[in-house]
């Protein structure tokens, strides 16, 4: 039994990984969340009290951090800003969070020699051209493109940094796009459920060719997990479940599910430098460590999810005005 932190853990992939942790060991789980807007206290209900506690608090408050990585075995490293459209808007908290807050765990886990593992995702590799053979690996060259891909650039050479200059014990993945439960409205694939079961049309940024490559958050939960255990120290391991969709098709789909016309949807101003396409190989992961997804049918793991959102509408129902009144505002 391990004691865990886990920073962002109130969040989506947090929130998701906290429950894969509670089914699948007998660790106990520190929740480090500040609870900005994309934190939702609701999002751990149900789970245990003896086996998770929730810390309400800053990842770039050095006290607060070093209390609780003082008690802990492993860090799990979740919490961000995380929205490329906010990072458009107001760049500034994804420094404080993503760089100043990674390197302030970083400088606790390396004080109390704290196995780390950071969370990260494909945007930092840059994107690929729709008929590239090619698809990123733990060798592509870093080429981000937005305020939020470049700080978790930055935040995964600091990682790097502090396993080679200091011995810190970290490992680092980077993975693509996720879908599932408790993800917030502003995203793309719960806000067009969200948008259709409001009775609003959905948004497609642009043409809708930019292609993402999707998994269940389960899935890259899992793969968290098989790295924390097996992951060799100071390696980085790409997550994807092969899962490459156009944004057109999964609008069109969703539509689909929710029993509406598949063309009742409409193309709004495109998001500033939009990346065409994001696509993962995961061969490393899948031969060094044995892990494979078990979401491999797109089709049914939103179908499910959609089910979700029509199934708790209080979870979303507070964010949904101010997340469309935010997009309106920029024609989108
Ligand atoms: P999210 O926005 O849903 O959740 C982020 C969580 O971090 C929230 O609970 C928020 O309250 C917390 N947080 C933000 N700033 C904080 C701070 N300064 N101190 C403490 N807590 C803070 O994000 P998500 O989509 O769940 O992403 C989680 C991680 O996974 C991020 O590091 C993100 O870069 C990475 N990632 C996300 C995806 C994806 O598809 N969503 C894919 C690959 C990687
Ligand atoms: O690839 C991993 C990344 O995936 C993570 O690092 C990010 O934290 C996560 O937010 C996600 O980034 P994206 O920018 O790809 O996700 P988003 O849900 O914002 O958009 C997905 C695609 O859908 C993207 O091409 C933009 C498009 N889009 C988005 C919204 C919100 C639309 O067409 N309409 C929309 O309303």
């Amino acid at each position: 039994m391990r004691n865990l932190v886990v920073t962002g853990g109130a969040g989506f992939i947090g929130s998701n990984f906290v429950r894969h942790v509670i089914e699948n060991t007998d660790d106990h789980v520190t929740v480090l969340d500040k609870l900005t807007y994309a934190g939702n206290r609701a999002s751990l209900e149900g789970l245990s009290g003896s086996r998770v506690d929730l810390v309400e608090g800053d990842i770039a408050d050095a006290e607060v951090v070093d209390a609780l990585v003082s008690e802990a075995d492993a860090i799990v490293h979740f919490a961000a800003e995380s929205h490329n459209d906010n990072s458009l808007h107001d760049p500034r908290p994804f420094l404080d969070t993503n760089i100043i807050g990674t390197y302030t765990l970083l400088e606790a886990a390396r004080r109390h020699g704290t196995r780390f593992h950071h969370i990260s995702t494909d945007e930092v590799y840059g994107d690929l051209e729709l008929d590239d053979p090619q698809r990123f690996t733990e060798s592509t060259p870093y080429n981000p493109s937005s305020p939020y891909s470049s700080t978790k650039a930055g935040s995964d050479l600091l990682v790097r940094a502090w396993v080679r200059s200091f011995g810190v014990p970290a490992t680092i993945s980077n993975c693509s796009n996720n879908y599932g439960p408790y993800q917030h409205v502003e995203k793309f694939i719960p806000r067009q459920i969200t948008n259709v079961i409001r009775g609003i049309r959905p948004k497609l940024y642009g043409t809708g060719e930019n292609v993402r490559d999707w998994i269940h958050a389960e899935d890259h939960s899992s793969a968290v997990l098989a790295i924390l255990d097996g992951g060799a120290i100071g390696e980085t391991y790409l997550i994807g479940a092969d899962g490459e969709k156009d944004n057109k098709s999964v609008v069109e789909l969703i539509l689909d599910l929710m029993g509406q016309p598949s063309d009742a949807y409409d193309h709004v101003v495109d998001r500033a430098g939009h990346d065409l396409r994001y696509a993962i190989d995961s061969s490393k992961l899948r031969s060094e460590l044995g892990w494979a997804p078990k979401f491999q049918d797109f089709e049914a793991g939103l179908a499910d999810t959609v089910r979700w959102y029509r199934d708790n509408e209080s979870w979303w129902a507070g964010s949904k005005d101010g997340v469309e009144a935010f997009y309106s505002a920029k024609g989108q």
